[in-house]
């Protein structure tokens, strides 16, 4: 039998997100424009800045973000079998503190039901209700399992308001390992807009979404390991987008860093048993192949391992720029490049490229329904 492909990152909006997102007038928001013409997301910080006039248009908003009868086209035209779908940014980071139970509920049971429509083809990262008080995200962590199609949590990398290495959040990192769901850790907030210069938005979205969304989730989840989240939690499991921003690239500095420092305080700082970098990227850490080269594909396998990188689309993020006829059967170039990239890391060794594409997710997100 040919191995299965497995899209481990790629977003939906379900329909009553995008509901609430057109009630509003701040960012995040959908905003209908003239009429024929497609709706405006616009979700990332300052994309309505009037000052920055080339992102402040945001994105065009169509069906392929919140219809799953599109997900399904995509996977066709493509050649993915099964998709690991999750809520797209910023998820439910802005609700107050009063929505975010029963929203979070409704999000991620509509989620579920989509797969539930398409059984063999989609299973679910969950959203957390992360604006609530600890004990309604512990409960909501502790609902999921119950969801057949769930696997994990998709967050962002502010945690409770103050970041992932935030002891705060230890209830919440207990009750995940506890469920052995998964953390996909996505980026959304990128890196204040004053490090890209005064002409940074002559570059549309580059900057931010080419290095402040890798850069954000680097310094995420080496705060994480910094405050020793993985020291107390040895058994959490945390998928990294984009191929870990640069933190395979960056991770022998990083412990250099921590041996050669002589304040850094973390827990059991100078103890032995303290977790290395390498260790926690081996055991901890998965990372997904969005990262558009095989030099890229390459470092994450160095770094984790290739039984621990998993293919990714991103979609419907990096649509093609032009509308052509025939569209929804045009394969993607976001897409046919991270195939590629695939390919080209593994060459001959077929094995290990299946196991990217498919096998290591079905392996380590137990994608099976019995
Ligand atoms: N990819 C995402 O997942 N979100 C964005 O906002 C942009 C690209
Ligand atoms: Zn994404």
């Amino acid at each position: 039998m040919a191995s299965k492909i497995v899209d481990v990152h790629t977003h939906v909006y379900p329909p009553q997100y995008v509901s609430i997102l057109k009630t509003r007038s701040k960012v995040p928001y959908v905003r209908d424009t003239v009429p024929g013409q497609p709706s405006r997301l616009i979700i990332l910080p300052g994309e309505d800045d009037p000052s920055s006039e080339s992102t402040a248009k945001g994105r065009p908003i169509g069906p392929e973000y919140y219809d799953i009868n599109k997900k399904i086209k995509f996977m066709n035209t493509h050649g993915i079998d099964i998709s690991v779908i999750s809520l797209a940014n910023p998820w439910l980071d802005f609700l107050d503190r009063d929505e975010a139970k029963g929203l979070a509920r409704d999000v991620n049971d509509a989620i579920n039901s989509m797969c539930d429509a398409h059984p063999g083809r989609l299973f679910a990262f969950g959203a957390l209700p992360l604006s609530a008080p600890s004990e309604v995200i512990v409960e909501e962590i502790h609902r999921l399992p119950s969801l057949k199609y769930t696997r994990g949590i998709i967050m962002g990398t502010s945690g409770l308001g103050n970041g992932l290495d935030d002891p705060e959040l230890d209830p919440v990192y207990q009750a995940l390992e506890q469920e052995n769901l998964t953390i996909f850790l996505h980026p959304h907030y990128g890196l204040p807009k004053e490090v890209f210069g005064p002409r940074g938005a002559d570059y549309g979205h580059v900057l931010p979404l080419a290095l402040g969304f890798p850069l954000e989730t680097t310094i995420a989840v080496t705060r994480m390991i910094l405050s020793g989240v993985f020291d107390r939690f040895p058994k959490l499991s945390v998928l990294l987008a984009h191929s870990g921003g640069t933190l395979p690239f960056l991770a022998g500095r990083l412990e250099s860093c921590i041996l050669h420092d002589a304040h850094y305080s973390g827990p059991e700082a100078k103890v032995e048993s303290r977790r290395s970098v390498w260790d926690i990227l081996k055991t901890n850490i998965l990372l997904d192949a969005v990262v558009y080269s095989e030099l890229g594909v390459r470092a994450a396998a160095t770094a984790s391992g290739a039984d621990r990188v998993l293919f990714g689309t991103d979609h419907p993020f990096f649509p093609p720029l032009e509308g052509a006829e025939g569209e929804e059967e045009q394969k993607w170039l976001s897409v046919t490049t991270n195939y590629k990239a695939i390919g080209d890391a593994f060459g001959p060794d077929k094995e290990q490229a299946e196991a990217v594409l498919g096998g290591n997710a079905i392996r380590l997100l137990r994608l099976t329904t019995d």
